[in-house]
C-alpha cells in the first residue's frame, strides 16, 4: 500500500499530539511532535542559561545550534516515541509551564526554525510519518498527501491543559494556563517566520465537541480516503 505524509497543524493544547500519535500507531506509521523540538532547544536554553529574564542571548544560541542534538526513542511499553535532548531523556521536562512560557519566544528565531526543518524534512523522507505542529502543511512538507488543520475554542483547551498538568501533580491555576493559551495563539499567529495558519488544501477540524472516538473516525475516513 501507498505510503503518504501526514501534516497536522493547529493551536496549541486543542490534542493534535494525542490524535496524531494514536493515528500513526493505528496505521503503523512514524509519529514525529515537532512542538517538542522548539520545547528541547528552550529547554536547553534555560539549563545553558541564555535567557535572561524574557530575552533570549540570540548570539550564543546561534553559535550552540550545532550542539543541540535532538532525537526520539521509543518506549517499548508505550510505544510512543520519548524526547532526547542531547542523549537524556527530557520528556518530562520539556512540558513544564516554565518551558511552555519561553518556548514561542525561540520558536520565532529564524535560524532555530531553519535547523528543526531541516531535520524535519530528513526524518519525513521516506513517508510514512505523522507529524504535527504549526507549519508542517505549510513550510515542512507543503507536498503532504493529508493536511489537517486543527482547532478548538481557547477555553476548552485550557481546561485539556489544566487538567494534564494538574493530573502529573502539577500546581498550575487556570486563569494563567489561559493567559498562557491566548498569548501562545497570539505569537504563534503574529510571528514574522512561518506564522501559524491554514494551508490553503487543508482539511479543518474544530474538536471542541467532538468525543475522542469521533475525532478518531473522521481522521481515519480522511487517511482512507487519501490513500486510494
Ligand atoms: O505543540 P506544542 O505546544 O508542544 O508546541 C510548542 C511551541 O512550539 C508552540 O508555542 C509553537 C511552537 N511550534 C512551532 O512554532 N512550530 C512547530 N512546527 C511546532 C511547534
Amino acid at each position: 500500500m501507498k505510503k503518504i505524509t501526514i501534516a497536522i497543524d493547529g493551536y496549541s493544547s486543542c490534542g493534535k499530539s494525542t490524535m496524531a500519535k494514536d493515528l500513526a500507531r493505528e496505521i503503523g506509521y512514524i509519529y514525529i511532535d515537532s512542538g517538542a523540538m522548539y520545547r528541547a532547544v528552550t529547554l536547553y536554553c534555560i539549563e545553558a542559561g541564555l535567557f535572561n529574564g524574557k530575552s533570549i542571548c540570540t548570539d550564543e544560541l546561534k553559535s550552540q545550534m550545532d550542539q543541540i542534538k535532538i532525537s526520539f526513542k521509543l518506549d517499548e511499553q508505550t510505544q510512543r516515541p520519548r524526547t532526547q535532548l542531547n542523549g537524556k531523556d527530557v520528556e518530562e521536562s520539556i512540558r513544564t509551564m516554565e518551558v511552555s512560557s519561553r518556548v514561542s519566544i525561540i520558536a520565532a528565531l529564524d535560524f532555530v526554525r531553519e535547523a528543526l526543518v531541516r531535520q524535519q524534512q530528513e526524518m519525513g523522507r521516506a513517508k510514512g510519518i505523522v507529524m504535527d505542529g504549526r507549519d508542517i502543511g505549510t513550510t515542512v512538507f507543503p507536498d503532504a498527501e493529508l493536511k489537517i488543520f486543527v482547532t478548538a475554542s481557547p477555553e476548552i483547551r485550557a481546561e485539556r491543559r489544566y487538567k494534564e498538568l494538574t493530573a502529573k501533580g502539577e500546581k498550575v491555576n487556570f486563569e494563567e494556563i489561559l493567559t498562557n493559551v491566548k498569548e501562545r495563539d497570539y505569537i504563534d499567529e503574529h510571528r514574522e517566520v512561518s506564522p501559524l495558519r491554514k494551508a490553503d488544501d487543508a482539511l479543518l477540524l474544530d474538536n471542541s465537541h467532538l468525543t475522542i472516538a469521533e475525532q478518531k473516525k473522521w481522521l481515519l475516513d480522511k487517511f482512507q480516503q487519501a490513500i486510494q
